[in-house]
């Protein structure tokens, strides 16, 4: 029988399948509404997600939130939020190749058992893995794309900037974010 997101869950809770697991306080594995039709993907928990053991939930979450209110009226509740890798990476340093590869089946099983609409990937990372490209977010985003290399869906994806980088940068960028994100809402309906 498939198991449910909550199983998922419990069983992602003692992963070892890289070497993140050893400097974890958390999985952070995801959340929000597992029947939403809009997911978030980020990229990997940073200190305070690593605490908390819930995703988004530092400077960048904040402002995500604030972005997803004021663009798209939803609140994190409504929508699901995950990241390619479940475990901190070290000083924040950017997810491995390996240890985004051994973390990628918790993700596929997310959004095989979520099924939402759209998905929108936050900054490079989720963004070449779910759309199975080199190619770097400032050039994907602006658009929505079918699912490149994932378990079947018909979700669409709709790349956009990581929070982070709009907290670092500039006006243009949290221009062209809002933008993406008025853009994922049209593509619920
Ligand atoms: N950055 C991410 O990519 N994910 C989080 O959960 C927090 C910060």
């Amino acid at each position: 029988m498939a198991l449910t997101l909550t199983e998922v869950a419990s069983e992602a809770a003692d992963c070892t399948r890289c070497g993140l697991a050893e400097g974890r306080t958390h999985v952070v594995f995801g959340m929000g509404n597992p029947h939403a039709d809009l997911m978030l993907v980020g990229e990997g928990p940073g200190a305070e997600e690593d605490k908390q053991g819930l995703p988004f939930v530092g400077r960048s979450g904040k402002l995500l939130d604030r972005l997803m209110a004021e663009e798209m009226g939803l609140s994190r509740d409504q929508c699901y939020i995950a990241n390619v890798v479940k475990c901190r990476p070290p000083d924040n340093r950017d997810p491995k190749p390996d240890e985004i590869a051994a973390c990628r089946p918790w993700l596929e099983q997310q959004v095989e058992l979520i099924s939402p609409r759209v998905i929108v990937t936050l900054g490079n990372f989720s963004s070449k893995l779910l759309l199975d490209t080199k190619t770097g977010i400032t050039k994907l985003r602006g658009q929505s794309y079918p699912m490149g290399n994932m378990i079947s869906t018909t979700a669409v994806v709709i790349p956009t900037y990581h929070p982070a980088a709009i907290l670092r940068g500039g006006g243009l960028q949290e221009a062209q974010m809002r933008s993406d994100l008025v853009r994922a809402r049209m593509a619920m309906t």
